[in-house]
């Protein structure tokens, strides 16, 4: 295939056989260019053929933009260790959603919607006591979620602009309190209300931590370090669960029930799954002298196992929210007077190990989000279950104002790819009696 820039207008010509197809080049702000095949089944009858989309991309967006290569990571502009130091949670979720950070009379509107909207229908209490004690709460999120679209007709039309609003505040809002019930309830203790006098994280640990037999005073380091941590797992342009989350959508489903579908995604060890299966590792290497042991086993394909918390799709460098993870992870066991977490010490090591090794580093295996934020949830009390919990919390704005850019994008139709079929070919039906 070529391509050639012709000045306003470029093209990529393709010979498919003895048929040569011209496809425009569209380019972006930044990063590279697409090749719009839209055209190609028409002019050839051939389609593309990518499994796990690695070099297709399925919209065009504005929201967040990641230079893997270079270890970028911007959100509407705004380089993620900026927003991590300087912002908070509620104005990032302003920002994903609304295209900008919000001035000071924009937050005080947006932050108090969010407050106002954080109970849940009394009703869905009901729903937890169906579950087991013991399920995950992965399990009790999706469930729950789900079960938003039957509570909340009246941000249903996503038509409607100002339903879209309602459903995507709403979301944002009482998914803490929809994770800190999870939480409640597998461990036995009553539900805790939101609290309107304090702010998104620091209401979430109250709802987590509180009993109602005693006073509950939030720790502002606790606060702050998990608030950046929620705008570190804020969106990730089209990854696994958002996709889900578009793909679900664009069949103009139910915007709770489409939210419940990402979670399910999330889920999996290979996504968000990935920071309880990093801590679960660590555990199980124990100490930096069964490092070696781990690594070896890693390089072996036929072991199946992988070192969890490293590697990327898109990073190829270090993941820019690993470093601020990492630098996080440091500062909250310093306040919290944490000295020796042998788990940390493991993780360093290995993250050094691994940096040095041929193989991580021909295959540009780097340290993700996830290699740290597992120590650092441990350390704010948080039992591994809820990792990935913590993860949908923070990542339920970008999947909601992606989902959002997709419903308000002209180009957006159903979500159907095709496929190379491999199965047999036509065939009569045999009568079961007549089968030898
Ligand atoms: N340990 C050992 N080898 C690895 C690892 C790893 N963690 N990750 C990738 N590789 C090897 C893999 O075996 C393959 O080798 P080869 O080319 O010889 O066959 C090569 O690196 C490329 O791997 P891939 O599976 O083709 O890459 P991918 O882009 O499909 O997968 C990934 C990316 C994140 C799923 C993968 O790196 C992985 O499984 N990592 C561990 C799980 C993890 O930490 N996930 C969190 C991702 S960040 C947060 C999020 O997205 O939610």
């Amino acid at each position: 295939m070529d391509s050639k820039s012709t000045g306003t207008s470029s093209t990529a010509t393709l010979k498919v056989k003895d048929h040569t197809v011209e496809m425009p080049l569209r380019s972006g702000t930044i990063g590279p260019d697409v090749i719009d095949v839209g055209k190609l089944y028409k002019e050839t009858d051939c389609f593309n053929y990518d499994p796990g989309f690695t070099s297709t991309a399925n919209c065009s967006s504005k929201i967040t933009y990641i230079d893997g290569d270079k270890g970028v990571l911007l959100h509407r502009g705004y380089p993620i260790d900026q927003l991590a130091e300087q912002s908070n949670f509620v104005e990032v979720c302003h920002l994903l959603l609304n295209g900008e950070l919000p001035t000071e009379s924009e937050y005080q509107e947006f932050s108090g919607a969010i407050t106002r909207h954080t109970m849940v229908h009394e009703q869905m209490t009901r729903f937890f006591t169906g579950f087991r004690r013991d399920a995950h709460p992965m399990a009790v999120m999706c469930g729950v979620v789900g079960a938003l679209s039957a509570f909340y007709h009246d941000s249903t039309d996503i038509n409607d602009p100002e339903q879209r609003t309602i459903a995507a505040r709403r979301l944002i809002a009482k998914m803490p309190t929809i994770a800190a019930m999870a939480y409640k309830y597998a461990i036995g203790q009553p539900f805790i209300y939101p609290r309107n006098d304090l702010d998104y994280t620091s209401n979430f640990l109250q709802m987590c931590f509180a009993v109602p037999c005693e006073p509950y005073t939030v720790d502002p380091v606790i606060s702050r370090a998990l608030d950046r941590i929620f705008i570190l797992h804020a969106d990730h342009e089209q990854n696994a669960s958002t996709s889900t989350v578009r793909l679900a959508g664009s069949s103009g489903a139910n915007p709770f029930a489409c939210i419940a579908a990402g979670i399910a995604c999330l889920w999996g060890p290979a996504h968000g799954g990935a920071n309880e299966a990093a801590l679960n590792m660590l555990k199980e290497i124990g100490s930096v002298d069964r490092i070696p042991e781990y690594v070896k086993k890693a390089k072996d394909k036929t072991s199946g196992f992988r070192l969890m918390g490293f590697g990327h799709r898109v990073y190829k460098n270090y993941d820019p929210r690993a470093k601020v993870m990492q630098k996080t992870c440091h500062e909250v066991l310093d306040a919290l007077g944490i000295r020796d977490e042998p788990l940390l010490k493991v993780a360093m090591e290995l993250e050094r190990i691994a940096l040095e090794d041929d193989y991580f580093v021909e295959k540009k295996l780097y340290p993700n989000i996830d290699f740290y934020s597992g120590i650092t949830l441990r350390a704010l009390n948080f039992p591994v279950e809820m990792f990935t919990v913590l993860f949908a919390v923070a990542r339920t704005v970008g999947w909601v104002a992606q989902w959002k850019e997709m419903i308000e994008d002209p180009e957006q139709r159903i979500g159907r790819p095709r496929q190379l079929y491999v199965g047999e070919a036509s065939r009569e039906f045999i009568p079961r009696t007549e089968r030898g």
